[in-house]
């Protein structure tokens, strides 16, 4: 039987000095590629609302797009830790529903554990859904589900007074029971001493290298979505130039009669033919 990774694993690889890396996930193809290429923790993120699904912004993405696409992961990805984000309003408006809601992720989706968006504001919450014995990672910096309030994807922390706001939330999850913490677009320094401060790993995208570990949204990291690329994403490879080509190339052969050739098709015993045609 294959051993999943576990919250104490993650946990131990920061005591260990060892980084963590973390990719998203939407589905099961990517989801089985990204679990056998060895990534520890993958993450079905609410950024499948852009990338996958075409909203332009996670605010749309609801508990039952979460779940259909948490348990085709849960199917693909079989020794990571699965982290299942909750989506806007799922936990937001009270605790029982906060908790019923991670409960759904856990019990439904097959996730092994949930993130949710927030610092001091949400640890009531968070105390509330690991006191049911389900692991919760924190986010906090840039929270794209409050980008309206935010006024759009800005870096956070830039003042001294809201990066010490940063490291009491983090320091306010850590505290709630927060497994790990995700820090995300805030200057590097500010990712440093909040990575110093807390016994928990920061997990950091677009925080800069002194976080325990990084996350990326796979599809900007293969070059598939190219709608926008994000100043912390790096490509690795660029996916949707070669499914252009790909598709473009499958285009050309079906058009002119290439494709399919004899080994793609099934031929038919000769005598067999023979029969069908006198018959016919
Ligand atoms: O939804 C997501 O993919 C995320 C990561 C960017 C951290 O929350």
């Amino acid at each position: 039987m294959t051993m999943r990774m576990t919250i104490n694993k993650i946990q131990a690889m920061k005591r260990k000095g060892e980084r963590v890396p973390m990719l998203t996930a939407y589905d099961y193809p990517t989801a089985r590629l990204v679990d056998e290429a060895g990534v520890p923790m993958v993450l079905v993120g609410d950024s499948l609302g852009q990338v996958v699904l075409g909203y332009d912004s996670t605010v749309y993405v609801t508990m039952e797009d979460m779940l259909h696409h948490i348990k085709a992961v849960a199917r693909g990805a079989k020794r990571a830790l699965i982290v299942g984000d909750m989506p806007f309003m799922s936990y937001q408006a009270s605790a029982e529903e906060a908790v019923r809601n991670a409960g759904r992720i856990i019990q439904e989706g097959g996730a092994q554990a949930v993130k949710l968006e927030g610092g001091q504001t949400v640890a009531e919450t968070v105390r509330r859904i690991v006191s049911c014995g389900i692991p919760v990672m924190g986010h906090i910096g840039l929270t794209p589900q409050s980008v309206h309030q935010l006024g759009g994807y800005r870096l956070q922390g830039k003042t001294a007074p809201d990066a010490l706001r940063l490291v009491r939330d983090a320091l306010a999850l850590q505290e709630a029971g927060c497994f790990s913490v995700v820090l995300e677009t805030v200057p590097t320094p500010v990712a440093r001493i909040i990575t110093e401060r807390l016994a928990i790993p920061t997990i950091g995208i677009g925080a800069g290298p002194h976080c325990d570990g990084q996350v990326q949204v796979l599809h900007d990291m293969l070059g598939l979505f190219t709608d926008f690329v994000p100043r912390h994403s790096k490509q690795y490879a660029t996916l949707a130039e070669a499914i252009r080509e790909a598709v473009t190339r499958y285009s050309r052969e079906v058009q002119e009669g290439a494709f399919p050739a004899a080994e793609h098709s099934h031929p038919m015993d000769e005598a067999v033919l023979q029969e069908l045609m006198a018959a016919l």
